[in-house]
Protein backbone atom coordinates (compact mmCIF):
# COMPACT_ATOMS: atom_id res chain seq x y z
CA UNK A 1 0.00 0.00 0.00
CA UNK A 2 1.54 3.16 -0.73
CA UNK A 3 1.78 5.89 1.77
CA UNK A 4 -1.06 8.09 0.56
CA UNK A 5 -3.24 5.23 0.87
CA UNK A 6 -1.93 4.61 4.29
CA UNK A 7 -2.50 8.17 4.94
CA UNK A 8 -6.10 8.17 3.88
CA UNK A 9 -7.09 5.26 5.63
CA UNK A 10 -5.58 6.66 9.17
CA UNK A 11 -8.64 9.00 10.38
CA UNK A 12 -10.75 5.71 10.41
CA UNK A 13 -11.16 4.06 13.84
CA UNK A 14 -12.01 0.28 13.28
CA UNK A 15 -14.18 -1.43 15.99
CA UNK A 16 -12.51 -4.26 17.78
CA UNK A 17 -9.82 -4.53 15.30
CA UNK A 18 -6.35 -4.34 15.72
CA UNK A 19 -5.86 -0.60 13.97
CA UNK A 20 -2.64 -0.56 13.37
CA UNK A 21 -2.01 -3.90 11.90
CA UNK A 22 -5.27 -3.64 9.79
CA UNK A 23 -3.82 -0.59 8.31
CA UNK A 24 -0.83 -1.77 7.10
CA UNK A 25 -2.40 -4.93 5.19
CA UNK A 26 -6.30 -4.17 5.31
CA UNK A 27 -9.13 -6.31 4.23
CA UNK A 28 -11.31 -4.37 2.19
CA UNK A 29 -14.45 -5.42 0.65
CA UNK A 30 -16.44 -3.05 -1.93
CA UNK A 31 -18.99 -5.37 -3.12
CA UNK A 32 -21.60 -8.53 -2.13
CA UNK A 33 -24.17 -10.56 -3.97
CA UNK A 34 -25.79 -13.84 -2.54
CA UNK A 35 -22.81 -15.75 -0.33
CA UNK A 36 -20.19 -13.66 -1.38
CA UNK A 37 -18.43 -10.71 -1.04
CA UNK A 38 -16.33 -9.04 -3.63
CA UNK A 39 -13.21 -6.94 -2.74
CA UNK A 40 -11.95 -3.43 -4.70
CA UNK A 41 -10.23 -5.94 -7.26
CA UNK A 42 -13.28 -8.27 -7.66
CA UNK A 43 -11.93 -11.14 -6.21
CA UNK A 44 -14.83 -13.25 -4.74
CA UNK A 45 -14.73 -14.24 -1.13
CA UNK A 46 -17.08 -16.89 0.22
CA UNK A 47 -19.09 -15.43 3.50
CA UNK A 48 -18.57 -17.59 6.58
CA UNK A 49 -20.69 -15.23 8.71
CA UNK A 50 -23.56 -13.77 7.04
CA UNK A 51 -21.83 -10.76 7.42
CA UNK A 52 -22.15 -10.11 10.89
CA UNK A 53 -25.27 -12.81 11.41
CA UNK A 54 -27.01 -10.59 9.87
CA UNK A 55 -27.48 -11.12 6.18
CA UNK A 56 -29.10 -14.14 6.51
CA UNK A 57 -31.02 -13.85 3.03
CA UNK A 58 -27.77 -13.19 1.62
CA UNK A 59 -26.65 -9.88 -0.16
CA UNK A 60 -27.90 -7.96 -2.52
CA UNK A 61 -31.87 -8.70 -2.30
CA UNK A 62 -33.16 -6.10 -4.89
CA UNK A 63 -36.78 -6.76 -2.95
CA UNK A 64 -34.85 -4.98 0.11
CA UNK A 65 -33.04 -2.23 -1.89
CA UNK A 66 -36.18 -1.54 -3.95
CA UNK A 67 -38.45 -1.22 -0.49
CA UNK A 68 -35.93 1.08 1.21
CA UNK A 69 -35.57 3.66 -1.74
CA UNK A 70 -39.39 3.80 -1.76
CA UNK A 71 -39.48 4.29 1.71
CA UNK A 72 -36.69 6.95 1.62
CA UNK A 73 -38.40 8.86 -1.49
CA UNK A 74 -42.07 9.01 0.14
CA UNK A 75 -41.21 9.23 3.93
CA UNK A 76 -37.33 9.94 4.75
CA UNK A 77 -38.25 10.16 8.23
CA UNK A 78 -40.74 10.15 11.01
CA UNK A 79 -40.31 10.31 14.93
CA UNK A 80 -42.18 7.95 16.21
CA UNK A 81 -41.94 10.09 20.01
CA UNK A 82 -45.81 11.54 20.19
CA UNK A 83 -46.31 10.39 16.18
CA UNK A 84 -45.77 7.15 14.30
CA UNK A 85 -46.25 6.30 10.87
CA UNK A 86 -48.17 3.07 8.82
CA UNK A 87 -45.20 0.73 8.50
CA UNK A 88 -43.66 0.91 11.98
CA UNK A 89 -47.12 -0.88 13.77
CA UNK A 90 -47.19 -3.54 10.47
CA UNK A 91 -43.59 -4.30 11.54
CA UNK A 92 -44.69 -4.54 15.14
CA UNK A 93 -47.89 -6.65 14.31
CA UNK A 94 -45.53 -9.33 12.51
CA UNK A 95 -43.26 -9.69 14.84
CA UNK A 96 -45.41 -9.97 17.26
CA UNK A 97 -47.18 -12.77 15.58
CA UNK A 98 -43.94 -14.47 15.23
CA UNK A 99 -43.02 -14.53 18.91
CA UNK A 100 -43.73 -17.00 21.21
CA UNK A 101 -46.32 -16.89 24.11
CA UNK A 102 -47.90 -14.16 25.08
CA UNK A 103 -45.14 -11.70 24.24
CA UNK A 104 -46.99 -9.21 22.02
CA UNK A 105 -45.51 -5.57 22.03
CA UNK A 106 -42.52 -4.68 20.62
CA UNK A 107 -40.31 -1.68 21.66
CA UNK A 108 -37.56 -0.29 18.46
CA UNK A 109 -34.59 0.65 18.69
CA UNK A 110 -31.28 0.60 16.56
CA UNK A 111 -29.21 -2.35 17.30
CA UNK A 112 -28.72 -5.12 19.87
CA UNK A 113 -27.01 -3.30 22.28
CA UNK A 114 -29.52 -0.46 22.45
CA UNK A 115 -31.94 -3.56 22.91
CA UNK A 116 -30.11 -5.01 25.26
CA UNK A 117 -30.05 -1.77 27.41
CA UNK A 118 -33.80 -1.32 26.80
CA UNK A 119 -35.01 -4.57 28.03
CA UNK A 120 -33.09 -4.07 31.53
CA UNK A 121 -34.72 -0.83 31.48
CA UNK A 122 -37.87 -2.58 30.70
CA UNK A 123 -37.14 -5.08 33.60
CA UNK A 124 -36.80 -2.16 36.31
CA UNK A 125 -39.09 -0.23 34.66
CA UNK A 126 -41.64 -3.07 35.84
CA UNK A 127 -40.80 -3.89 39.04
CA UNK A 128 -41.03 -0.57 40.06
CA UNK A 129 -44.43 -0.32 38.30
CA UNK A 130 -45.44 -3.27 40.34
CA UNK A 131 -44.13 -1.99 43.49
CA UNK A 132 -41.30 -3.78 44.21
CA UNK A 133 -38.91 -1.00 43.76
CA UNK A 134 -36.02 -3.13 45.99
CA UNK A 135 -35.52 -5.36 42.05
CA UNK A 136 -32.98 -3.62 40.89
CA UNK A 137 -30.09 -6.57 40.59
CA UNK A 138 -29.63 -7.69 36.73
CA UNK A 139 -28.20 -11.19 36.39
CA UNK A 140 -25.79 -11.82 33.20
CA UNK A 141 -23.89 -15.25 32.60
CA UNK A 142 -19.90 -15.63 32.24
CA UNK A 143 -19.29 -15.85 28.06
CA UNK A 144 -22.43 -13.82 27.40
CA UNK A 145 -22.38 -10.78 25.29
CA UNK A 146 -25.53 -8.26 24.90
CA UNK A 147 -23.29 -5.53 22.99
CA UNK A 148 -21.90 -2.67 24.00
CA UNK A 149 -23.84 -0.34 25.68
CA UNK A 150 -23.30 0.38 29.81
CA UNK A 151 -25.96 -2.67 30.85
CA UNK A 152 -25.18 -5.05 27.86
CA UNK A 153 -21.35 -4.39 28.87
CA UNK A 154 -22.20 -4.90 32.41
CA UNK A 155 -24.58 -8.27 32.84
CA UNK A 156 -22.21 -9.38 29.51
CA UNK A 157 -19.61 -11.73 30.63
CA UNK A 158 -16.69 -11.57 28.54
CA UNK A 159 -13.90 -9.86 30.80
CA UNK A 160 -12.19 -8.02 27.20
CA UNK A 161 -14.96 -6.08 26.39
CA UNK A 162 -15.29 -4.92 30.35
CA UNK A 163 -11.72 -4.83 31.45
CA UNK A 164 -10.89 -1.40 30.86
CA UNK A 165 -14.13 0.55 32.00
CA UNK A 166 -14.31 0.56 35.15
CA UNK A 167 -16.98 -0.95 37.44
CA UNK A 168 -19.86 -0.56 35.28
CA UNK A 169 -23.44 -0.76 37.12
CA UNK A 170 -22.77 -1.84 40.47
CA UNK A 171 -26.09 -3.95 40.98
CA UNK A 172 -24.76 -7.15 38.50
CA UNK A 173 -24.21 -10.55 39.12
CA UNK A 174 -23.79 -13.60 36.64
CA UNK A 175 -24.70 -16.86 36.10
CA UNK A 176 -21.89 -19.12 35.67
CA UNK A 177 -21.27 -20.22 31.74
CA UNK A 178 -22.55 -23.38 30.55
CA UNK A 179 -19.77 -24.46 28.88
CA UNK A 180 -17.12 -27.19 30.27
CA UNK A 181 -14.78 -28.81 27.98
CA UNK A 182 -13.83 -31.75 30.08
CA UNK A 183 -17.53 -32.87 30.02
CA UNK A 184 -18.69 -31.18 26.63
CA UNK A 185 -16.30 -31.24 23.99
CA UNK A 186 -17.09 -32.08 20.18
CA UNK A 187 -21.12 -32.47 21.44
CA UNK A 188 -23.30 -32.50 18.71
CA UNK A 189 -25.79 -29.58 19.11
CA UNK A 190 -26.74 -29.44 22.78
CA UNK A 191 -24.11 -31.04 24.80
CA UNK A 192 -25.68 -33.86 27.76
CA UNK A 193 -23.40 -32.45 30.63
CA UNK A 194 -24.81 -28.78 31.95
CA UNK A 195 -28.59 -28.66 32.76
CA UNK A 196 -27.66 -28.34 36.47
CA UNK A 197 -25.83 -24.94 35.86
CA UNK A 198 -28.97 -23.33 35.54
CA UNK A 199 -29.91 -23.97 39.25
CA UNK A 200 -26.76 -21.58 40.48
CA UNK A 201 -29.80 -19.09 39.90
CA UNK A 202 -30.90 -20.37 43.47
CA UNK A 203 -27.24 -19.63 44.58
CA UNK A 204 -27.70 -16.46 43.38
CA UNK A 205 -31.22 -15.49 45.63
CA UNK A 206 -29.69 -16.51 48.41
CA UNK A 207 -26.98 -14.14 48.39
CA UNK A 208 -29.23 -11.28 46.61
CA UNK A 209 -32.13 -12.11 48.18
CA UNK A 210 -35.44 -10.51 46.40
CA UNK A 211 -33.39 -7.68 45.25
CA UNK A 212 -32.98 -9.89 41.59
CA UNK A 213 -34.45 -7.98 38.40
CA UNK A 214 -33.61 -10.05 35.85
CA UNK A 215 -31.86 -12.43 34.42
CA UNK A 216 -30.73 -11.65 29.98
CA UNK A 217 -28.73 -14.81 28.39
CA UNK A 218 -28.36 -15.66 24.68
CA UNK A 219 -30.23 -18.95 24.05
CA UNK A 220 -27.44 -20.18 22.16
CA UNK A 221 -24.18 -18.01 23.44
CA UNK A 222 -22.70 -16.28 19.50
CA UNK A 223 -19.96 -14.21 20.02
CA UNK A 224 -18.58 -16.53 22.55
CA UNK A 225 -17.97 -19.15 20.45
CA UNK A 226 -20.95 -20.62 19.33
CA UNK A 227 -22.02 -21.93 23.25
CA UNK A 228 -25.32 -24.13 22.59
CA UNK A 229 -27.90 -24.40 25.60
CA UNK A 230 -26.89 -28.10 28.14
CA UNK A 231 -30.42 -30.44 27.29
CA UNK A 232 -33.00 -29.24 29.75
CA UNK A 233 -30.35 -26.29 30.75
CA UNK A 234 -32.91 -23.76 29.52
CA UNK A 235 -35.77 -25.22 30.75
CA UNK A 236 -34.53 -25.27 34.17
CA UNK A 237 -33.77 -21.76 33.99
CA UNK A 238 -37.27 -20.69 33.15
CA UNK A 239 -38.34 -22.36 36.45
CA UNK A 240 -36.13 -21.14 38.59
CA UNK A 241 -36.69 -17.72 37.00
CA UNK A 242 -40.22 -18.47 37.64
CA UNK A 243 -39.69 -19.95 41.60
CA UNK A 244 -38.08 -16.71 42.50
CA UNK A 245 -40.31 -14.03 40.41
CA UNK A 246 -37.48 -13.34 38.56
CA UNK A 247 -38.17 -11.78 34.67
CA UNK A 248 -36.00 -13.71 32.09
CA UNK A 249 -35.17 -12.39 28.80
CA UNK A 250 -33.72 -14.07 26.11
CA UNK A 251 -31.00 -12.34 23.75
CA UNK A 252 -31.86 -13.32 20.50
CA UNK A 253 -29.82 -11.04 18.81
CA UNK A 254 -28.17 -13.51 16.70
CA UNK A 255 -30.50 -16.34 17.20
CA UNK A 256 -33.69 -14.85 15.82
CA UNK A 257 -34.84 -15.34 12.80
CA UNK A 258 -34.29 -18.60 11.96
CA UNK A 259 -30.35 -19.36 12.74
CA UNK A 260 -31.86 -21.79 15.04
CA UNK A 261 -34.16 -23.27 12.28
CA UNK A 262 -37.30 -21.11 13.66
CA UNK A 263 -38.44 -17.81 14.23
CA UNK A 264 -36.88 -17.09 17.12
CA UNK A 265 -34.45 -20.08 19.43
CA UNK A 266 -37.56 -19.30 22.45
CA UNK A 267 -39.64 -21.80 19.77
CA UNK A 268 -36.75 -24.61 18.75
CA UNK A 269 -35.95 -24.72 22.61
CA UNK A 270 -39.73 -24.96 23.74
CA UNK A 271 -39.01 -22.13 26.17
CA UNK A 272 -40.74 -18.67 26.48
CA UNK A 273 -39.27 -16.00 27.89
CA UNK A 274 -40.45 -12.60 29.16
CA UNK A 275 -38.63 -10.51 26.88
CA UNK A 276 -36.61 -11.36 23.53
CA UNK A 277 -33.66 -8.63 21.95
CA UNK A 278 -33.77 -8.40 18.51
CA UNK A 279 -31.18 -6.78 16.09
CA UNK A 280 -29.63 -8.34 13.11
CA UNK A 281 -31.48 -10.25 10.57
CA UNK A 282 -34.72 -8.65 10.93
CA UNK A 283 -33.73 -6.11 8.07
CA UNK A 284 -31.36 -8.63 6.34
CA UNK A 285 -28.35 -6.34 8.42
CA UNK A 286 -28.88 -3.96 5.35
CA UNK A 287 -30.03 -0.87 7.74
CA UNK A 288 -29.79 -0.97 11.63
CA UNK A 289 -33.22 -1.85 13.82
CA UNK A 290 -33.19 -3.43 17.10
CA UNK A 291 -35.90 -3.99 19.38
CA UNK A 292 -37.43 -5.96 22.49
CA UNK A 293 -40.77 -7.78 22.34
CA UNK A 294 -42.61 -7.85 25.18
CA UNK A 295 -45.44 -9.91 26.88
CA UNK A 296 -48.87 -8.21 27.43
CA UNK A 297 -48.19 -8.24 31.38
CA UNK A 298 -45.19 -6.51 30.67
CA UNK A 299 -46.11 -3.95 28.62
CA UNK A 300 -49.62 -3.49 30.81
CA UNK A 301 -47.95 -2.68 34.19
CA UNK A 302 -46.41 0.20 32.60
CA UNK A 303 -49.73 1.68 32.50
CA UNK A 304 -50.22 5.16 33.89
CA UNK A 305 -53.38 6.86 36.08
CA UNK A 306 -54.10 9.76 33.18
CA UNK A 307 -54.00 9.02 29.38
CA UNK A 308 -52.21 12.00 28.61
CA UNK A 309 -48.65 10.74 30.87
CA UNK A 310 -46.36 8.96 29.26
CA UNK A 311 -45.86 5.49 30.00
CA UNK A 312 -42.05 4.45 29.54
CA UNK A 313 -39.46 7.58 29.44
CA UNK A 314 -37.23 5.74 27.22
CA UNK A 315 -36.66 5.73 23.38
CA UNK A 316 -33.68 6.70 20.74
CA UNK A 317 -34.28 9.27 17.62
CA UNK A 318 -34.40 6.51 15.17
CA UNK A 319 -37.05 4.14 17.08
CA UNK A 320 -38.71 2.71 14.46
CA UNK A 321 -37.52 4.95 11.46
CA UNK A 322 -39.50 4.52 8.17
CA UNK A 323 -36.65 2.92 6.03
CA UNK A 324 -35.67 0.53 8.58
CA UNK A 325 -39.50 -1.14 8.84
CA UNK A 326 -39.38 -0.92 4.97
CA UNK A 327 -36.40 -2.97 5.23
CA UNK A 328 -37.88 -4.98 7.48
CA UNK A 329 -41.23 -5.93 5.95
CA UNK A 330 -39.34 -6.71 2.61
CA UNK A 331 -37.00 -9.28 4.28
CA UNK A 332 -39.95 -10.65 6.55
CA UNK A 333 -41.06 -11.34 3.41
CA UNK A 334 -38.01 -13.24 1.95
CA UNK A 335 -37.76 -15.26 5.15
CA UNK A 336 -41.18 -16.04 5.03
CA UNK A 337 -41.75 -16.86 0.76
CA UNK A 338 -38.13 -18.59 0.55
CA UNK A 339 -38.82 -20.64 4.09
CA UNK A 340 -35.22 -19.60 4.85
CA UNK A 341 -36.24 -20.45 8.74
CA UNK A 342 -36.76 -24.40 7.70
CA UNK A 343 -34.03 -24.15 5.20
CA UNK A 344 -31.98 -23.55 8.14
CA UNK A 345 -32.81 -26.47 9.55
CA UNK A 346 -30.71 -28.79 6.60
CA UNK A 347 -28.04 -26.18 6.48
CA UNK A 348 -27.35 -27.17 10.08
CA UNK A 349 -27.65 -31.06 9.13
CA UNK A 350 -24.64 -29.88 5.98
CA UNK A 351 -22.48 -28.00 8.60
CA UNK A 352 -22.81 -30.50 11.27
CA UNK A 353 -21.29 -33.42 9.36
CA UNK A 354 -18.67 -31.17 8.02
CA UNK A 355 -17.43 -29.10 10.49
CA UNK A 356 -16.88 -32.30 12.66
CA UNK A 357 -14.80 -33.46 10.12
CA UNK A 358 -11.99 -31.13 11.21
CA UNK A 359 -11.66 -33.14 14.71
CA UNK A 360 -8.10 -33.91 14.30
CA UNK A 361 -7.02 -31.15 12.23
CA UNK A 362 -3.87 -28.88 13.59
CA UNK A 363 -4.46 -26.76 16.79
CA UNK A 364 -8.19 -27.68 17.21
CA UNK A 365 -9.23 -28.33 20.56
CA UNK A 366 -13.24 -28.47 20.67
CA UNK A 367 -15.78 -28.02 18.05
CA UNK A 368 -19.59 -27.54 18.27
CA UNK A 369 -22.86 -26.83 16.50
CA UNK A 370 -25.93 -25.85 16.95
CA UNK A 371 -28.75 -24.61 13.89
CA UNK A 372 -26.91 -22.86 11.55
CA UNK A 373 -23.70 -22.02 13.21
CA UNK A 374 -20.50 -23.57 14.32
CA UNK A 375 -17.36 -22.93 16.32
CA UNK A 376 -14.03 -24.18 16.48
CA UNK A 377 -11.78 -23.40 19.12
CA UNK A 378 -8.17 -23.41 18.62
CA UNK A 379 -5.12 -23.93 20.91
CA UNK A 380 -3.96 -20.87 21.81
CA UNK A 381 -0.52 -19.79 20.88
CA UNK A 382 1.36 -20.07 24.13
CA UNK A 383 1.72 -16.76 26.12
CA UNK A 384 0.14 -15.01 23.42
CA UNK A 385 -3.94 -16.03 23.05
CA UNK A 386 -5.89 -14.45 20.39
CA UNK A 387 -2.74 -14.53 18.17
CA UNK A 388 -3.47 -17.88 15.89
CA UNK A 389 -7.23 -16.82 15.97
CA UNK A 390 -5.65 -13.78 14.15
CA UNK A 391 -3.73 -15.18 11.83
CA UNK A 392 -6.22 -17.28 10.49
CA UNK A 393 -8.89 -14.35 9.75
CA UNK A 394 -5.69 -13.22 7.70
CA UNK A 395 -4.98 -16.66 5.76
CA UNK A 396 -8.41 -17.22 5.14
CA UNK A 397 -8.83 -13.79 3.70
CA UNK A 398 -5.77 -14.00 1.48
CA UNK A 399 -4.97 -17.06 1.01
CA UNK A 400 -8.34 -18.72 0.74
CA UNK A 401 -11.06 -16.27 -0.29
CA UNK A 402 -12.77 -17.18 3.01
CA UNK A 403 -14.24 -14.19 4.93
CA UNK A 404 -14.18 -15.87 8.33
CA UNK A 405 -15.04 -14.20 12.03
CA UNK A 406 -12.66 -14.85 14.77
CA UNK A 407 -13.21 -14.26 18.35
CA UNK A 408 -9.82 -15.05 20.20
CA UNK A 409 -8.81 -18.16 19.29
CA UNK A 410 -12.44 -19.12 18.35
CA UNK A 411 -13.95 -19.59 14.72
CA UNK A 412 -17.52 -19.43 13.84
CA UNK A 413 -19.39 -20.25 11.28
CA UNK A 414 -22.76 -19.09 10.22
CA UNK A 415 -23.43 -19.06 6.57
CA UNK A 416 -26.57 -17.07 5.30
CA UNK A 417 -29.63 -19.48 5.31
CA UNK A 418 -29.51 -19.27 1.68
CA UNK A 419 -26.39 -21.68 1.47
CA UNK A 420 -26.04 -24.47 -0.56
CA UNK A 421 -24.55 -27.50 0.45
CA UNK A 422 -21.55 -27.03 -1.50
CA UNK A 423 -20.70 -23.60 -0.17
CA UNK A 424 -20.58 -25.13 3.45
CA UNK A 425 -18.25 -27.71 2.05
CA UNK A 426 -16.36 -24.94 -0.03
CA UNK A 427 -16.21 -23.16 3.30
CA UNK A 428 -14.82 -26.13 5.72
CA UNK A 429 -12.59 -26.96 3.19
CA UNK A 430 -11.04 -23.72 3.45
CA UNK A 431 -11.00 -23.66 7.30
CA UNK A 432 -9.55 -27.03 7.01
CA UNK A 433 -6.44 -25.15 4.47
CA UNK A 434 -5.97 -22.48 6.92
CA UNK A 435 -5.89 -24.77 9.88
CA UNK A 436 -3.00 -26.42 7.99
CA UNK A 437 -1.07 -23.15 7.62
CA UNK A 438 -0.98 -21.61 11.09
CA UNK A 439 1.95 -21.85 12.75
C1 LIG B 1 -26.48 -11.66 21.53
C2 LIG B 1 -26.07 -10.30 21.12
N1 LIG B 1 -26.57 -9.24 21.75
C3 LIG B 1 -26.24 -7.99 21.41
C4 LIG B 1 -25.36 -7.74 20.39
C5 LIG B 1 -24.98 -6.34 20.04
O1 LIG B 1 -25.54 -5.97 18.85
P1 LIG B 1 -25.03 -4.65 18.11
O2 LIG B 1 -23.65 -4.89 17.67
O3 LIG B 1 -26.03 -4.49 17.00
O4 LIG B 1 -25.14 -3.52 19.10
C6 LIG B 1 -24.82 -8.81 19.68
C7 LIG B 1 -23.88 -8.59 18.58
O5 LIG B 1 -23.27 -9.47 18.05
C8 LIG B 1 -25.16 -10.12 20.07
O6 LIG B 1 -24.63 -11.19 19.46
Amino acid sequence: MSRTNADAREAFWLPFTPNREFKASPRIVARAQGMFYYDEQGRELLDGLAGLWCSLAGHGRPEIADAIAAQARELDFAPTFQFAHPKVFEVARRLAAMAPGDLDHVFFCNSGSEAADTALKVALGFWRAKGEAHRTRLIGRVRGYHGTNFGGMSVGGMPANRRAFGNLLSAVDHLPATYNREHQAFSRGEPEWGAHLADALDDLVALHGDTIAAVIVEPVAGSAGVLPPPKGYLQRLRAACDRHHILLIFDEVITGFGRMGAAFASERFGVVPDMITFAKGVTNGVVPLGGVIVSKRIHDAFAQKDDWQIEFAHGYTYSGHPVACAAALATLDIYQRDNLFERSRQIERWLAEAVHRLKDAPFVADIRNCGAAAAIDLAPTPGSPGKRGHEAIRRAFFDENIMLRVGGDTIALGPALIAEQGHIERLVAGVERVLKKLS
